[in-house]
């Protein structure tokens, strides 16, 4: 059963003046409707839809390999031969590959250009769709170059989550878990009152997406260049990341920093730095081992992660320092805050130790 939402519109400050955030049914269609000098980028998912509207949109497959530097060329080649000018704005309708190829090409196109963003995945919604970073792939280097280019503003449909699979919703919804519970108490219980999950409806799913993003507004309004307050929001990442590359990418992003808020977990329970008896941490473990717990194949995942590759991955992590790790935990407080780990054999037993215990948990018995 279908419930509507109430439109919404916030601002996000930034260096370049701010954007606006509108949440509401619709407005894919309505935006689309707009005057002016307007060229479509769009996942190739929406073709079909976009085809029926008249617009001719410039495709893009969301695959890591249409993220990488020679393809970007190809798309600014094709806005060259549509006539896109320094006054066309560019409308990107797609996830975070579309949100990372057009921020990319809207910041270099002839020195700038504006752009829309319309996020059309959860995750992309709730998380990625503000802060006005692109990450582009060169080579095997995943997300290696980059850029800061803030769109106009970012419109958010709802109704585009209808089409998602069960698990791009999961993976949606660990993003979201974790910039609550990083915002802290008051938001976090906020989510869980929502009762989110991923057969919720179109209504509480743009509840859900308003409260992740005026929560991260305060991170990226206190620190849009990531080197302090937005930090804590990599929660879940360095394990994650190292899951996905040990997983050979068959276990997705967000469902990658659901697990590994869970090994961060483990890793503070075993250095008893997070106080596990904590209701919001039960509350937070709870949550995300239900979430992922309804993603098919991830046992089988797991158990194909070498606890060797794991730790490789992770080491490799470029916030790491020589001597010391870089790893965010929760403290005895309830806080999400980074923290500083001796990088020696004990330490690194311990992270072991936290992949090993999380794959045991995820183990088909
Ligand atoms: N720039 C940033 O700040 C930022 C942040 C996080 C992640 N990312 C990047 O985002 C990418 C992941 O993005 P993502 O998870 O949002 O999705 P995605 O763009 O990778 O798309 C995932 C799949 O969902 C499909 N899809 C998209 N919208 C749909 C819809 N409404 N219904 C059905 N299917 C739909 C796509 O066609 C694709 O098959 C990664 O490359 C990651 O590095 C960027
Ligand atoms: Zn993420």
């Amino acid at each position: 059963m279908r419930s509507s939402c109430n439109p919404t519109s916030f601002g996000i400050a930034c260096s370049t003046g701010g954007y606006n955030i509108h949440i509401g049914e619709g407005l894919l269609d309505k935006e689309l409707g707009e005057d002016g000098e307007r060229l479509v980028i769009a996942d190739q998912f929406f073709a079909g839809h976009l085809a029926t509207l008249g617009i001719e949109a410039i495709p893009i497959i969301a695959n890591e390999s249409s993220k990488s530097l020679d393809r970007i060329a190809d798309l600014i080649e094709a806005l060259k031969s549509r006539q896109a000018t320094r006054g066309t704005t560019l409308i990107a309708i797609g996830g975070g590959v579309v949100q990372d190829c057009v921020t990319f090409v809207a910041s270099v196109y002839m020195r700038g250009v504006p752009w829309v963003y319309i996020p059309t995945t959860l995750l992309s919604m709730v998380d990625s769709c503000i802060g006005g970073k692109s990450s582009i792939n060169v080579g095997p280097y995943k997300n290696i170059v980059g850029t800061f280019h803030p769109p106009l503003r970012v419109v958010i449909d709802p109704i585009l989550a209808q089409t998602l699979s069960s698990e791009q919703r999961i993976a949606g919804l660990c993003e979201a878990v974790k910039i609550c519970m990083c915002r802290g108490a008051e938001v976090f219980d906020a989510y869980l009152a929502l009762g989110a999950c991923p057969t919720v409806n179109d209504k509480d799913f743009a509840a859900v997406t308003e409260l992740c993003l005026r929560a991260k507004k305060w991170f990226i309004e206190i620190d849009e260049f990531d080197r302090k307050e937005r930090l804590v929001l990599n929660f879940g990442h360095t394990f994650g990341h190292a899951i996905e590359a040990a997983s050979g990418f068959a276990v997705g992003h967000g469902v990658a920093v659901g697990l590994g808020m869970l090994a961060a977990l483990n890793l503070g329970e075993q250095l008893a730095y997070t106080e596990m008896s904590d209701l919001r941490v039960r509350a937070l473990r709870h949550h995300v081992r239900g979430l992922v717990t309804g993603v098919s194949g991830l046992s089988e995942a797991l158990g194909n992660c070498s606890l060797d590759k794991l730790m490789d991955a992770f080491c490799a992590d470029k916030k790491h320092g020589r001597d010391q790790l870089a790893v965010i935990l929760i403290n005895r407080l309830g806080i999400v805050e980074r923290t500083m780990l001796p990088r020696n054999e004990e330490m690194l037993a311990n992270i072991s130790k936290a992949f090993a215990r999380l794959k045991s948990d995820f183990s088909e018995s």
